[in-house]
């Protein structure tokens, strides 16, 4: 079974519009675990323009299920997740004013950068991600350094999904090796309902998937409670 984890970043957006607490962002968290999200994902950026740290402290006391932080690991990052100690942590190669991840790790330029935040954060007790395009070189360099698994970043996928039997096979690839490096694998980016399934159904390896803005925006429309809902069925 894939794990579906709900990235509540949209929701820390919607309420810094306004200033304000509404929405709620500790209660939404707690609200999609009740109605069947099986983690919650974060992705404090250092501008805290969506997540801010202070909500994450508050959220790593009231998540049941699996809490996955995301961001790029610079001091003010790494000290966070150590405080907070969630079950896992993804880390992400993105530039502090970028609007939304775009990239995966180049694992070998960034090979002794990474292998020393991977086993401070090992050394935690935090399983380590690592967010990664279908490169199979940088694949072999996560699982050299360290890595308990990679997040394959899916926004090509989802953008290319009209030739969705050729856009899948460097993923399959990808989620192969990984395995027989004894990584395991996750997604996200860009998953819908649209695209979801086909997603699950041609990767075997697949672990978890971390979604959000397209849950959130089906939920405008179907309610929060549905449309998890909608989402666990497809991943079934
Ligand atoms: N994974 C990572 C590393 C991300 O940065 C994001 C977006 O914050 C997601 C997954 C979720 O992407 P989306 O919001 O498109 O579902």
């Amino acid at each position: 079974m894939v794990r579906l984890s709900v990235n509540i970043n949209k929701v820390a957006t919607l309420r810094n519009a306004r200033g304000g607490n509404v929405p709620n962002v500790i209660q939404v968290a707690k609200d999609c675990e009740a109605f069947g999200a099986e983690g919650i994902t974060v992705h404090p950026r250092p501008d805290e323009r969506h997540i801010r740290y202070d909500d994450v402290r508050k959220l790593s006391e009231v998540v049941t299920t699996e809490f996955n932080i995301e961001g790029y690991p610079n001091k003010s990052f790494i000290d966070l997740v150590k405080e907070v100690k969630p079950h896992q942590v993804t880390l992400v190669p993105d530039a502090p004013d970028v609007l939304t991840s775009n990239a995966g790790w180049d694992t070998i330029k960034n090979e002794a950068f990474l292998k020393e935040v991977i086993t401070d954060l090992k050394n935690q007790s935090i399983r380590v991600s690592l967010f990664m395009d279908t490169e199979l070189t940088f694949i072999e360099g996560a699982a050299k350094i360290g890595a308990d698994r990679i997040e394959l970043y899916t926004e090509h996928y989802a953008s290319n999904y009209n030739h969705k039997e050729e856009i899948i096979l460097p993923y399959q690839k990808s989620a192969k090796l990984a395995n027989e490096l004894d990584l395991s694998v996750n997604a996200g980016h860009d998953l819908s309902l649209e695209n979801l399934r086909y997603f699950k159904q041609q990767i075997p390896e697949l672990m978890e998937v971390s979604i959000g803005h397209a849950l959130i925006s089906d939920a405008l429309y179907f309610g929060l409670e549905n449309t998890i809902q909608m989402y666990l069925r497809e991943l079934k």
